[in-house]
């Protein structure tokens, strides 16, 4: 198949791109137990709150595009955006669904994000993405989310969340065993795409952004963020789904 070439500039075999993008599913799926159900899930409430399809949709740290690319097929017409500060995972998106999926970069740590967003969204999503926030971080983030949000609109936000009480139970059914094959497998995700000779320059521009950054890992349990949505002035905010120590708040602008 013939070279696509990203907004970046960068030229990217398209069947490569493919594979790639079809990898880190999987990747993301040995992270999140139960991320089709999660999807499902997410896309139903999505069509509950609005009782219609959603028209505009914004995934926050979408990564390569994938959860973006199923939203906009499952809701042709709708404007699906996706997100990230990742130049590399942006020049996927870009690469895979140039048409379907507009690809903005923003970074969630600093309110601008959410004026370059715009606002009236019917839909907005963070999947594994807020433990790259520290905490403070991640409280501005749902006044920021709530600010691009329609009225009545979803903000959903899935990440580790253990809890406490239930969590204790459903760890012991969802053992943290996973998450190191999970590891491995991510790593093995970004040295296989890192030999792309066409992507150096991204991944020279990535490493220079994520050198100066702590790594990831805040972590706190749902009701902390139902707390910190609740605050942010969303009129109702709850626990849309759990699976073992990872879970999904739904808030409703
Ligand atoms: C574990 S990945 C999840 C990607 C995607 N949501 C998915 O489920 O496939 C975390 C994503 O958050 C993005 N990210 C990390 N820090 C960010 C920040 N400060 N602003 C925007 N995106 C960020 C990463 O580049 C990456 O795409």
């Amino acid at each position: 198949m013939a070279p696509t070439t990203s907004a970046s500039g960068t030229a990217l075999d398209r069947d490569q791109v493919v594979r790639w993008r079809a990898a880190w599913a999987e990747v993301m799926g040995g992270f999140v137990p139960g991320l089709a159900t999660l999807e499902e899930i997410v896309c139903r409430a999505a069509e509950t709150v609005r009782g219609r399809m959603p028209s505009r949709v914004l995934d926050l740290g979408g990564g390569p595009g994938v959860l973006a690319e199923r939203m906009a097929n499952r809701w042709p017409g709708a404007a699906v955006t996706v997100m990230d500060i990742d130049p590399v995972l942006l020049a996927l998106t870009r690469g895979a669904v140039p048409d379907l999926v507009r690809s903005l970069d923003g970074d969630l740590s600093s309110p601008a994000w959410a004026t370059r967003a715009g606002e009236g969204y019917d839909v907005v999503t963070a999947v594994m993405t807020l433990h790259y926030l520290a905490p403070p971080q991640a409280r501005a983030f749902y006044d920021d989310a709530r600010r691009v949000l329609s009225p009545g609109g979803l903000l959903v936000v899935a990440d580790l969340m253990p809890d406490d009480g239930v969590a204790s139970v459903m760890n012991a059914l969802d053992p943290a065993d996973g998450e190191a094959a999970a590891e491995l497998a991510w790593a093995q995700w970004w040295s296989d795409v890192a030999e792309a000779a066409s992507l150096r320059p991204l991944f020279a521009e990535r490493a220079a952004m994520f050198q100066a950054r702590p790594p990831a890992g805040f972590t706190a349990s749902a009701s902390w963020h139902v707390t910190a949505a609740r605050a942010a002035g969303f009129a109702e905010a709850g626990l849309l789904w759990r699976c073992g120590r990872h879970a999904a708040l739904a808030a409703v602008a």
